[in-house]
């Protein structure tokens, strides 16, 4: 049985009315050609593993979780936001190089693939609530193994399946966390996570301000449902502390429940 997903952001098409008219600028201009057909391929083979609907299973890990009302939703990065990401983060990292990216609540998998072939040295794991959708990111990662042996994603990738405020967090130095539909209650347990386990130096995105004190100027990371999409952007420091807005919105929650 498949339940409909709800995805107030569009009908999936990639493509906002209002975007429509835009001329952008190519956001794969300067990748080598090889890369360019990596990401293409990626693209092709996420679109047809990726399924819009949520099945019994999925919407029972979802009602058994206190993720919130929305937090199935299942929007995606595109490669040119995954870019954006990748050198925002590289450049914020430097002279180091990162090692190793982690997405809370990866969805299809498009992000992690794509920094995954944007990256060939990048170790990159996803971790996400739906066994159905972590099946496709699997199934769109071992398609293009065998399309693109040479870039190791076999040996780099990879796509756990469980609630994000359970996933262990070390030795990662870019983690991104779209939190736009997740309910204020895990919100807030997933900054406070963050805040405890995260080392200093790494370079957190969220959609909705996880931290305080660290923050950075908001990137533009388009999206499935939107190419002028904003993240919050923090490095972790001796400071970094849990947003005082996500405490706020859950006492207030908590209020209103009673
Ligand atoms: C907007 S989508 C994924 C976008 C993806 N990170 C990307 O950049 O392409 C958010 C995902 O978070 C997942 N999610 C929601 N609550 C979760 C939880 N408690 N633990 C793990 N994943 C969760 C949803 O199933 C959904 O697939």
């Amino acid at each position: 049985m498949h339940i409909d997903a709800a995805h107030p952001f569009g009908d999936g098409d990639g493509v906002d009315a209002a975007d429509e008219d835009l001329c952008e600028a190519d956001p794969l201009e300067g990748l080598d050609a090889s890369t360019r057909d990596a990401l293409t391929s990626a693209t092709a083979l996420l679109d047809a593993s990726m399924s819009w609907t949520l099945t019994a299973a999925d919407a029972a890990r979802f009602a058994a979780s206190d993720a919130g009302d929305r937090a199935s939703t299942l929007g995606f990065t595109t490669a040119g936001g995954a870019r954006a990401m990748l050198e925002h983060a590289a450049a914020r990292l430097a002279p180091k190089k990162p090692k190793r990216f982690l997405d809370l609540g990866s969805g299809a998998g498009h992000t992690v693939l794509y920094f995954a072939v944007l990256d060939p040295s990048l170790e990159c794991v996803g971790h996400e609530l739906s066994a159905e959708r972590v099946a496709s990111s699997r199934d769109a990662l071992r398609r293009l193994d065998a399309e693109r042996p040479d870039l190791d994603l076999a040996n780099r990738v990879a796509f756990v399946q469980g609630d994000m405020t359970l996933a262990d967090t070390s030795g990662f130095d870019i983690v991104w966390a779209s939190t736009l539909a997740l309910g204020d209650g895990l919100r807030l347990r997933l900054a406070e996570k963050l805040v405890a386990e995260l080392d200093a130096g790494v370079v957190l995105y969220s959609s909705i301000a996880l931290v305080a004190g660290s923050s950075e100027t908001p990137l533009v990371v388009a999206n499935s449902w939107s190419h002028a999409h904003e993240v919050e952007v923090a490095v972790m420091d001796a400071d970094t502390a849990v947003a005082p807005h996500l405490r706020e919105a859950a006492h207030r929650r908590r209020s209103e429940d009673f």
